[in-house]
C-alpha cells in the first residue's frame, strides 16, 4: 500500500539516496515548478523534486529548453522551496548557466542554494567533467545527466534516444563512470536502451535516475505535466496516472456555463450585511439619480 509519508519523515538529503541504492530500494523523483505543486509532491513522498528546465517547454510554451534563463529558473526555484519541507530540491542547470565557463558554473550553481535549493543537475558527460568537479568542489551537491540530452537538441538534431549502438552505450558509459569520479551523487539517464541502462546501473556506486530507460535503474523521474496528463503530446516512455488536462476543461466549460446562465454566483458567495447597514447606505445615498437616456 501507497500512502504519504509519516509527518516526521527526515528530510531527504544525497545520502538518502545513497543509502536508498544499497538497500536496494527505488528513489522517486517528479519535477516540480511552483509551490502548489511542490506542496503536493512533497505530501506524496516524493523523494526529490527538480526545477528541470523543461519549464521552458511545459510551463512557458517553448519548443525546446534552450530559451529559459537562470533568472526564470531561479524565480521558479524559489517557490519550489517554499513549498517542499522533506524533498531533496535540485535545481536544473538552464542552457548557457555553465557551458561558456567554469567560474560562471560556479556561480550559477551557487545562486541556486542561495534560492533554497540543495543541489543542482547539469546535463553532458566527460566533456563537463572539469565542470562537475568545480562545482563539487565548491560544496554544491551536483546531480550528473547523459544519454538524450535535450539541450543539444540542435546537435543531435532531435530529441532521438541514445546508445543504441555498442560504440555509443560504451560513450554513455564513460560518460556516467566520469561523472561519478567527479563526485555526482546521481546521475539521469535519459532515453537509453533497459539493457545499457541497467549495466551503468550496475557498475555506479551512486544511483542512477531512469527516464525513458526502462526498470533496471535506481530511481524514476517524469515531468510532473506528463504525468498528470496536462498535455496532448505525451512521451512514448509517459504512463499517465490522471488526466488532469480534460478535467480542467470540464471545470472551466462548468464555470462559463454557470456565469452565462446565472447560475454562479449566488448571494452566499458574497458577504452578509445587516437590514439595518443595508437601510442605513440607502438614507446616506438619498433618492437615486435619474439616468442618462439610453443607459
Ligand atoms: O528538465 C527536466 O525535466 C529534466 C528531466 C526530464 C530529467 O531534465
Amino acid at each position: 500500500m501507497s500512502g504519504p509519508p509519516e509527518p516526521s519523515a527526515a528530510a531527504t538529503t544525497v545520502l538518502t539516496l545513497r543509502q536508498k541504492k544499497v538497500r536496494g530500494e527505488r528513489i522517486t523523483a517528479l519535477t516540480a515548478y511552483d509551490y502548489p505543486t511542490a506542496r503536493l509532491l512533497d505530501a506524496a513522498g516524493i523523494d526529490v523534486l527538480l526545477v528541470g528546465d523543461s519549464l521552458a517547454m511545459v510551463v512557458l510554451g517553448h519548443e525546446t529548453t534552450l530559451p529559459v534563463t537562470m533568472d526564470e529558473m531561479l524565480h521558479h526555484a524559489r517557490a519550489v522551496a517554499r513549498g517542499a519541507k522533506r524533498a531533496l530540491l535540485v535545481g536544473d542547470m538552464p542552457f548557457l548557466s555553465y557551458q561558456a565557463e567554469t567560474a560562471e558554473a560556479v556561480r550559477n550553481a551557487g545562486r541556486f542554494l542561495q534560492a533554497g535549493m540543495h543541489a543542482v543537475k547539469l546535463e553532458g558527460g566527460r566533456d563537463f567533467a572539469p565542470t562537475v568537479r568545480a562545482v563539487v568542489r565548491a560544496g554544491i551537491p551536483v546531480m550528473g545527466h547523459v544519454g538524450l540530452l535535450p539541450q543539444s537538441v540542435r546537435r543531435l538534431g532531435g530529441f532521438r534516444p541514445q546508445a543504441r549502438t555498442a560504440e555509443s552505450a560504451r560513450a554513455v558509459l564513460d560518460d556516467a563512470l566520469a561523472l561519478e569520479a567527479e563526485g555526482a551523487f546521481a546521475v539521469v539517464l535519459e532515453s537509453v536502451p533497459e539493457k545499457v541502462a541497467a549495466a551503468i546501473t550496475e557498475r555506479l556506486q551512486v544511483p542512477t535516475i531512469g527516464i525513458g530507460a526502462g526498470p533496471g535503474t535506481d530511481g524514476q523521474v517524469l515531468v510532473i505535466h506528463d504525468l498528470l496528463g496536462l498535455h496532448d503530446a505525451v512521451p512514448r516512455f509517459v504512463r499517465q496516472y490522471a488526466r488532469l488536462g480534460e478535467e480542467v476543461v470540464r471545470a472551466a466549460s462548468d464555470f462559463r456555463a454557470d456565469v452565462e446562465s446565472g447560475r454562479f454566483p449566488s448571494s452566499e458567495h458574497a458577504p452578509p450585511m445587516s437590514e439595518e447597514e443595508w437601510g442605513a447606505f440607502l438614507a446616506a445615498l438619498g433618492p437615486q439619480p435619474a439616468r442618462p437616456p439610453g443607459r
